[in-house]
C-alpha cells in the first residue's frame, strides 16, 4: 500500500516536547556531577540552548520532561526570563528507565503534532524549520536525519538509520548498513504515543527507537534531509568542547555563514576551545631554574649537564658549519654512517632529533593514537609522561620496587590491549640503575614497540642494549649527545633501531629538525675522541668522591647508581627537599628536588659538576647540615622518588 503523504504543517506546529529527565553519565565521567542538561557549552546551559533554538524555530509552548535533579533544571530554566516561549515541566519518576518512557509522560501534551527534541542536541533553528517544512506520511513522524555521515563527531556512538524512499526502514546504534545519522529532533503525533504505550504495557519499559521501529513497520516514518545544516551531540567531553568551538565560529545558531560566532573582538582565550582536552590540560615546560641559575650565578648542577663547554675543536667545526648557513642541513646522512660503524649497525639504523626528547615525541606519536597507552617504570624522565599526556595518550605507571629495581612482573602485567609502547631507561634517571639484558630480553619479548634510554650510556661505556637490536626489531635505543658530550645546548639525540622502524619513525619526524652546525660539532665531537676520554674519566671520577663525600654529610643518604648524577635520600635532614634546594641556592649551588610518589622519603639530585663544583656543592650540604659524621654505609631507600628530568 502507498503511503499517503500529508503536506507540511508549518504554521500549526508550535509545541515542542523536550526530554531531560536522564542520567547523561558519559559527560558525567570527569567527575562534573552537574546534571548533564544543565552542562555550559559557552557559557549557557545546554538544555536553555535548545530551548533558544526552539524559540528562534517558531515554537511557541516547550514542554520539558524532568527526572534526575528535576528541580535544579526547572530553577535553572526559571533563571532565563528571555526565553521567549511558555514552558511546562512534567515529571518522569522513572527516569532510570529508557526515553520512551519520558515521551510517555508528556503523553498528554502530545494531542497533536509537537516537535521532539533531546535536551543534550545542539542544532540550527533552520534544522527544526526544515523538519517542519517536509511532507510526511499521514498520521506518521518523522526524524531528521543527517546522510553527511563524515562530518559526525562521534560516529560509534551515533544512532544509524536505514531509509528507503525517503522512509525509515532501520533504527539502531548498531547497524552495519546504513544511509544516515539520527540528529535527536523528531516531528511527532499521537500515533507515536500509541505505539510507545503498547511497548510499555507489553515489555514495562520502552525506548524511543521501540516506538521509531514499530512506526517504520508501518510505513509511516519519515527521514527528513537536514542538509548541511549543523548539529552535535553533546554526549561526551570532547563533544562538548567541539560543540564549544562551533558556536565561536558559527554563532548561537551555528548559522550558516563562519564568522557569524565571532563579534568584532576575536577572545585569544577562546582560541584554546579548539585545542582537544589533552592540549588544553597540558602545561608547557617550565624553565625557571635555568633562569635561577643564570641570575644567581649559581653552579648548574640541576639538569645532567655536562660542565665543560664545547672543546676547540667541536668551536670550529660550527663555526666552519654557520658559514654555510645558507643551505638547508644535508649533513645527516654523513654523520648516521659514522655511528653505524662505530656501533657495527646496518646503514638506515639511525634517526636524529632536536635532542633525545623529539625522538621520544616522535615515537609516541608514531604508535600512539588518543586513549592508548604507554607503560612507564617509575620514577624516570618525565618527558615520556608529559609527551605521552600531550598526545592524548595514557600513561601507565608501574613503581619500582622498594630497592629501586624494575617490577618486571608489575610491567608485564600492565599490558593490555592498548599499550603501545614501552619506555626503560637505563641507567635511569633519576635512580641511576640499570635494567639486566635478562629483563630487557623478557620485555622485548613482548613483541611491543620498546624504547631502551641510554642518555646515561657513555658515562661507563658497557653493557649497551645494541646487542639485541639484531634480535629484537621492536628495540629502539636512544643516545644523545646532551650529557657525556656535553652538548645539551646544541641539541642533538639519535635513535638506533632496525632500518624498518628507522623509516616508520621518519614519517612522522619533521624533516631538516637537526641543524648543520649541530650536525658538525656531534661529528668534530665523536671524532675528538682524546677529549672525550679525558671529560668522561673526569665526570666518573668526579661522581665516585661526590658520593663518598656527600654520603657522611649528616642526614644524607646518597643512592649508588650510574650516570653524571648522585640521587640522594634526604629524609633523615629534617628538612623537605625543596627547603634544602634553597639553601644550598643561598651557597651559590643550584640542585633539584624530586618529589616522592611514596611519602615516606624525599629525594634530591644533584648533577656531577667539575671537581671545584663539587667541593662547592659539598660544602654548601655541610654548611646547610653540619660537619662530616663517619657512619655505616647506606641502605637502599624504600621509596621511590618521582618523575625527573
Ligand atoms: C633519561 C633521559 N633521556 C633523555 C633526556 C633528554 O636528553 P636530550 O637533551 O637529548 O633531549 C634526558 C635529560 O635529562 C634524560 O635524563
Amino acid at each position: 500500500m502507498a503511503t499517503e503523504f500529508r503536506p507540511s504543517q508549518v504554521s500549526r506546529v508550535t509545541r515542542a516536547i523536550v526530554l531531560a529527565a536522564g542520567l547523561g553519565s558519559r559527560l558525567s565521567e570527569g567527575g562534573d556531577i552537574t546534571p548533564k542538561p544543565l552542562r555550559r557549552v559557552a557559557g549557557v546551559p545546554l538544555v536553555v540552548r535548545v530551548l533558544r533554538t526552539l524559540r528562534a524555530a517558531g515554537i511557541e509552548h516547550a514542554v520539558v520532561v524532568v527526572g534526575h535533579c528535576g528541580h535544579l533544571i526547572k530553577a535553572a530554566i526559571a533563571e532565563e526570563p528571555e526565553l521567549g516561549l511558555e514552558v511546562s515541566f512534567v515529571e518522569n519518576t522513572d527516569y532510570l528507565k529508557k526515553n520512551g518512557v519520558s515521551v510517555l509522560a508528556a503523553a498528554g501534551f502530545i494531542d497533536r503534532e509537537c516537535v521532539l527534541t533531546m535536551s543534550d542536541h545542539l542544532y540550527s533553528p533552520e534544522l527544526v524549520r526544515r523538519l517542519l517544512a517536509a511532507e510526511i506520511p499521514a498520521d506518521g513522524a518523522a526524524l531528521a536525519v543527517d546522510y553527511d555521515i563524515p562530518r559526525c563527531f562521534d560516529l560509534d556512538d551515533a544512532t544509524k538509520v536505514g531509509v528507503e524512499r525517503g522512509l525509515i526502514v532501520r533504527i539502531s546504534k548498531e547497524l552495519d548498513a546504513y544511509d544516515a545519522l539520527d540528529t535527536g529532533v523528531f516531528r511527532i503525533g499521537p500515533s507515536l504515543v500509541a505505539e510507545l504505550s503498547r511497548v510499555a504495557e507489553q515489555n514495562g519499559d520502552a525506548s524511543l527507537s521501540d516506538g521509531v521501529q514499530a512506526l517504520s513497520r508501518r510505513g509511516v516514518f519519515a527521514a527528513v534531509d537536514v542538509g548541511e545544516v549543523r548539529w552535535i551531540d553533546v554526549d561526551t567531553q570532547p563533544a562538548l568542547e567541539r560543540a564549544e568551538a562551533m558556536l565561536r565560529v558559527f554563532g548561537d545558531d551555528l548559522g550558516d555563514e563562519p564568522g557569524s560566532g565571532s563579534d568584532s573582538r576575536i577572545d585569544p582565550e577562546a582560541i584554546e576551545t579548539f585545542a582537544p582536552s589533552w592540549v588544553r590540560a597540558a602545561k608547557p615546560y617550565d624553565e625557571q631554574h635555568f633562569a635561577v641559575a643564570e641570575r644567581k650565578g649559581a653552579a648548574r648542577m640541576m639538569s645532567n649537564e655536562s660542565p665543560f663547554p664545547p672543546s676547540p675543536r667541536v668551536l670550529a667545526a660550527i663555526m666552519d658549519a654557520a658559514s654555510r648557513g645558507n643551505h638547508y642541513p644535508g649533513g645527516s646522512k654523513a654523520l648516521s654512517d659514522k655511528i653505524s660503524r662505530r656501533e657495527g649497525l646496518p646503514t638506515g639504523s639511525v634517526l636524529f632529533g632536536a635532542g633525545s626528547t623529539e625522538l621520544i615525541d616522535v615515537v609516541i606519536r608514531t604508535f600512539v593514537g588518543p586513549g592508548e597507552e604507554v607503560l612507564l617504570s617509575v620514577p624516570t624522565f618525565s618527558m615520556y609522561e608529559a609527551r605521552t599526556r600531550v598526545t592524548g595518550g595514557i600513561p601507565v605507571l608501574v613503581p619500582m620496587t622498594d630497592s629501586h629495581d624494575h617490577d618486571l612482573s608489575g610491567l608485564i602485567r600492565a599490558v593490555n590491549e592498548r599499550t603501545k609502547v614501552i619506555f626503560l631507561c637505563s641507567p635511569n634517571n633519576p635512580t641511576g640503575n640499570r635494567m639486566s639484558r635478562e629483563d630487557l630480553r623478557r620485555m622485548l619479548r613482548l613483541g611491543l614497540p620498546t624504547v631502551i634510554d641510554e642518555a646515561y650510556f657513555d658515562f661507563e661505556n658497557d653493557g649497551s642494549s645494541i646487542g639485541l637490536l639484531a634480535e629484537f626489531p621492536n628495540a629502539m635505543v636512544l643516545r644523545t649527545f646532551s650529557k657525556a658530550f656535553g652538548l645539551a645546548g646544541m641539541r642533538l639525540g639519535y635513535a638506533l633501531a632496525h632500518p624498518v622502524v628507522v623509516r616508520l619513525l621518519s614519517r612522522v619526524k619533521v624533516p631538516w629538525n637537526v641543524p648543520a652546525v649541530v650536525l658538525a660539532a656531534a661529528a668534530a665531537a665523536l671524532d675528538d675522541i682524546a677529549e672525550f676520554e679525558a671529560r668522561r674519566e673526569e665526570l666518573s671520577a668526579g661522581r665516585v668522591e661526590l658520593f663518598d663525600s656527600l654520603s657522611i654529610v649528616p642526614g644524607l643518604a646518597p643512592v649508588p647508581g650510574e650516570g653524571n648524577f648522585v640521587l640522594i635520600d634526604v629524609s633523615r635532614t629534617g628538612q623537605s627537599a625543596e627547603r634544602l634546594v634553597e639553601q644550598l641556592l643561598e651557597q651559590g649551588v643550584l640542585i633539584r628536588s624530586l618529589t616522592v610518589h611514596h611519602a615516606a622519603k624525599s629525594y634530591v639530585r644533584v648533577t656531577v659538576g667539575t671537581r671545584e663544583q663539587n667541593r662547592r656543592c659539598v660544602r654548601a650540604f655541610e654548611r646547610v647540615l653540619g660537619r662530616p659524621v663517619r657512619r655505616e654505609p647506606m641502605t637502599l631507600s624504600a621509596a621511590v622518588p618521582s618523575d625527573a628530568e
